[in-house]
C-alpha cells in the first residue's frame, strides 16, 4: 500500500513535469544548429559540445547573462546518450532558499505543513537516468550545496522527511553568470563542490566578443518573429545591422533579440523587406561605445584627451569586429592601412597586432 501511494506520487510529478516539458518542445528542438554563429569562438563551443555531450561527465557553463548558455545545456543533452528523456531543468536562482531542497530531493508523506498528503519525488529522482541541469548554480544556497555534492559523489539522497536512501544515476550539467571563483573566495560557494561539477568547463564568450555574428543573428531573429506577427520584414537594412555590431550588448544575445524582435513589431507595414537605422530603439543608438565607461570619461575630461578615450573606443570595437583584421577594419572606417597603424601606436594600442594582416 505505501509502495504504491509512493509510486504513484512519483509518477504524478513525472507526468507534470513532461507536461510542461511538452509544451516547450512543441515549438522547438535544441540542437546545435539552434545555435546561431560562425565566428571563430562558436565553432569552437560547438566542437567543443560535439566532443563533450557523448561522455558522460558534468559540465558547467560559464557566460555572462543572455549569452546562450541555457541552449547550450539542451545541445548537450540533445547530442548526449541520455537524450531520450528529457532532461530535467532546476532554476537554483528562482526557487526560495527553503523550496530548493524539497524541489531537488522530494519529500515524504507529512513532511512538512502544506506537503502532499503522498509525499513527492524531486528533481533528483526524476533525473535517474537522464541529464539534470542546475541552472543558476551560483545561487544555491551553502547547506544545499553540501546535501548536492553527496549526491554526486554517491548517487545517493534522501527525501526530506525520510531516512530511507534512494539511488539516482544523472548527468550533471550546471551553468550560472556568476563568478564562481569570486564566490569561493567570498565563501559563498564551496570549493569542493566546484571541483566536483566542473569536469570540463564551457565557456560561452559575451556577444561583445563575436560581432561577425551580428549579422546571422539578426537575420535568424526576423525570420523568426515575423511569421508569429504576421510581418513580411525579411532583413535588417545593412546599414542598421553594421551599426549593432558597434554596441556593446551587455545583454548579449538576449538583448539583440529583443531589439530586433521590437524594432520589426514597430517597423510600418508598408516598409517591406527592410528595416532603416532610424527604426531602431533610441535608447540603443544612444548607447555610448564602451558600455557606460563612455559618458563619463568623454565628459568629465579636455576635449584632447575625450577625442582620443573616443578613437581608442571607437577603434578597440571596429578592430575586434574584424577579428583584429587591421587591412579590413581600415577599409571600413575609411582610412589607410598605414594610417591606422600609425593612429593605433600613437593611442598606445598598437601592441600584439603589427603583422597579423594576410595581405
Ligand atoms: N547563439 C545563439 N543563437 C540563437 N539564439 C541565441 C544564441 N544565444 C542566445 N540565444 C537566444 O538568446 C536568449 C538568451 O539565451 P539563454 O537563455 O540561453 O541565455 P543564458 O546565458 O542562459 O542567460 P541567463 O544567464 O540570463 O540565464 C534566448 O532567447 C536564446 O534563444
Ligand atoms: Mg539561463
Amino acid at each position: 500500500m505505501h509502495e504504491l501511494s509512493r509510486q504513484i506520487s512519483t509518477l504524478r510529478a513525472e507526468v507534470d513535469y513532461y507536461k510542461k516539458e511538452l509544451a516547450g518542445l512543441r515549438h522547438r528542438t535544441f540542437g546545435l544548429d539552434e545555435i546561431v554563429g560562425e565566428s571563430d569562438s562558436i565553432r569552437r563551443l560547438k566542437e567543443d559540445i560535439r566532443k563533450v555531450a557523448p561522455l558522460d561527465v558534468p559540465i558547467f557553463v560559464s557566460g555572462e547573462s543572455g549569452s546562450g548558455k541555457e541552449l547550450v545545456a539542451h545541445a548537450i543533452h540533445n547530442l548526449s546518450r541520455r537524450m531520450e528523456r528529457p532532461m530535467v531543468v532546476v532554476n537554483c536562482g528562482a526557487l526560495p532558499a527553503n523550496l530548493v531542497e524539497s524541489e531537488l530531493f522530494g519529500y515524504e508523506a507529512g513532511a512538512f505543513t502544506g506537503a502532499r498528503r503522498e509525499g513527492r519525488a524531486g528533481k533528483f529522482e526524476m533525473a535517474d537516468r537522464t541529464s539534470l541541469f542546475l541552472d543558476e548554480i551560483g545561487d544555491m544556497p551553502m547547506e544545499t550545496q553540501v546535501k548536492l555534492l553527496r549526491v554526486i559523489e554517491n548517487g545517493v539522497f534522501e527525501r526530506v522527511g525520510s531516512n530511507r536512501s534512494r539511488s539516482t544515476n544523472f548527468r550533471l550539467i550546471s551553468a550560472t553568470n556568476r563568478d564562481l571563483r569570486r564566490l569561493i573566495a567570498e565563501e559563498a560557494f564551496r570549493a569542493d563542490l566546484y571541483f566536483r561539477i566542473n569536469g570540463v568547463t564551457l565557456r560561452v564568450p559575451p556577444l561583445r566578443e563575436r560581432a561577425s555574428d551580428i549579422p546571422l543573428l539578426v537575420k535568424h531573429f526576423v525570420q523568426r518573429i515575423g511569421p508569429r506577427i504576421d510581418s513580411k520584414i525579411q532583413r535588417v537594412h545593412p546599414k542598421a545591422v553594421q551599426m549593432l555590431q558597434t554596441l556593446p550588448w551587455p545583454g548579449n544575445v538576449r538583448q539583440l533579440r529583443n531589439v530586433v524582435e521590437r524594432t520589426v513589431i514597430l517597423a510600418p507595414r508598408d516598409r517591406l523587406a527592410r528595416i532603416d537605422s532610424d527604426l531602431l530603439p533610441s535608447e540603443i543608438v544612444a548607447t555610448p561605445i564602451g558600455g557606460d565607461s563612455g559618458g563619463s570619461t568623454l565628459m568629465g575630461v579636455p576635449l584632447r584627451e575625450a577625442r582620443e578615450n573616443f578613437e581608442r573606443e571607437y577603434l578597440k570595437v571596429q578592430i575586434r569586429r574584424f577579428s583584429g583584421n587591421i587591412s579590413k577594419t581600415a577599409s571600413f572606417i575609411g582610412m589607410e592601412r598605414s594610417a591606422l597603424h600609425r593612429k593605433l601606436k600613437l593611442l598606445g594600442m598598437a601592441e600584439r597586432r603589427d603583422d597579423d594582416d594576410e595581405d
